[in-house]
């Protein structure tokens, strides 16, 4: 069955030549009276009340609130340099993606796009920019101490982005499932997951945190470019997630917001989160790392070419190490035509 999402991509001959942040509101008026409203009413009340943002330095602290609320976040995790850097990958990808959707279609709802999904690999831990976010001074500490361990493991990363236009919630949910079979459009079966109790004991939600997203923050972000909404508490939650339509206005408000550029949000990936609109005049792009237990382990495909993993420090090769590709492997890497395949409740 061919995806309805997918088949409404028309090349964009102009993208590439567009500065990145007038890439958005393609079809959508910046000025309507609904969004005007909207932009209002976030200004005046969105973002969690005190939200605590922690320096490098504080691990033990970083490491309570994390098991506390499910996530945690921390300023200055890429210096100048490294900020800068990381910018002009996204800034890449996000054009080389873009020129593939004119109508800003989306992977992930419109305006609004998934790195890893759109990625031939599924990651883009073949681009150096990416690859810096396996071991920093700033988080490899924080990750030790979170798995009480360094034998963490990378199973890669992408992250995501939001256009201005993004003028819709993506719905709350979780980044992990029980292990489950996925029909892809093209006639393949995705698997999902680690694994499934036959019993209908044991859950991926019992367990301590298997698998930890670190999102860096490439804009400061405020009450209407799109931060991340997250539920404080729910990475053990077995309840229901809430479809749009039954969530709470607090729980639409609950965004991470304010936070500087060169920030990272250190997620348990089962805690209940989504994307917020981005009424704004800026891209608000999340590129990320993810890392795996020491005990934990999904399937891995190999992302990282050989010659990105030899530049790695002695750590990044450690964490990398079932994820780079086999001497003599030469990894099919790039942005997909399609931009990859769109979840179900995103299908139109
Ligand atoms: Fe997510």
């Amino acid at each position: 069955m061919a995806d309805a999402a997918s088949q409404q991509l028309v090349p964009d001959d102009q993208a590439e030549s567009t500065a990145l942040n007038d890439l958005g509101w393609v079809g959508r008026d910046r000025d309507a009276p609904a969004v005007r409203q909207l932009r209002e009413y976030l200004k005046e009340h969105n973002g969690i009340k005190g939200l605590e943002v922690l320096r490098p330095d504080e691990v033990e602290r970083a490491v309570r609130l994390f098991y506390r609320d499910g996530f945690v976040v921390v300023s200055d995790a890429l210096d100048a340099r490294q900020l800068d850097f990381l910018r002009g990958g996204c800034d890449r990808v996000i054009h080389e993606m873009t020129s593939r959707d004119r109508t800003r279609v989306g992977n992930r709802g419109s305006h609004r796009y998934s790195f890893g999904g759109a990625s031939k690999t599924g990651h883009l831990m073949h681009h150096p920019e990416w690859a810096m976010l396996l071991d920093l001074p700033t988080v490899t500490p924080i990750l030790t101490a979170i798995f009480g361990s360094d034998e963490y493991i990378s199973r890669g990363g992408g992250g995501d982005f939001c256009l201005p236009g993004a003028v819709e919630y993506q719905p709350l949910h979780s980044d992990m499932g029980e292990r489950r079979e996925i029909p892809l459009p093209n006639g393949n079966r995705f698997t999902f997951g680690s694994f499934h109790d036959p019993r209908g004991i044991l859950s991926y939600r019992d367990l301590p945190a298997p698998y930890v997203c670190c999102n860096f923050l490439m804009v400061d972000v405020h009450e209407t470019n799109g931060a991340t909404r997250q539920i404080p508490g729910t990475q053990h939650s077995r309840q229901p997630i809430p479809a749009l339509a039954e969530e709470p206005e607090w729980m639409k408000l609950s965004a991470v917001c304010p936070a500087s550029a060169g920030s990272v949000m250190i997620r348990d990936v089962r805690a209940w989160h989504g994307g917020t609109p981005n009424l704004s005049d800026e891209v608000r792009a999340i590129p990320n790392a993810e890392f795996y237990a020491p005990w934990f382990r999904e399937p891995m495909p190999p992302s990282v070419p050989r010659d990105i993993y030899e530049s790695l420090s002695e750590h990044g090769r450690r964490v990398a190490r079932y994820i780079v590709a086999d001497p003599g492997q030469t990894l099919e890497t790039g942005v997909r035509d399609d931009l990859g395949y769109v979840p179900a409740r995103h299908r139109k």
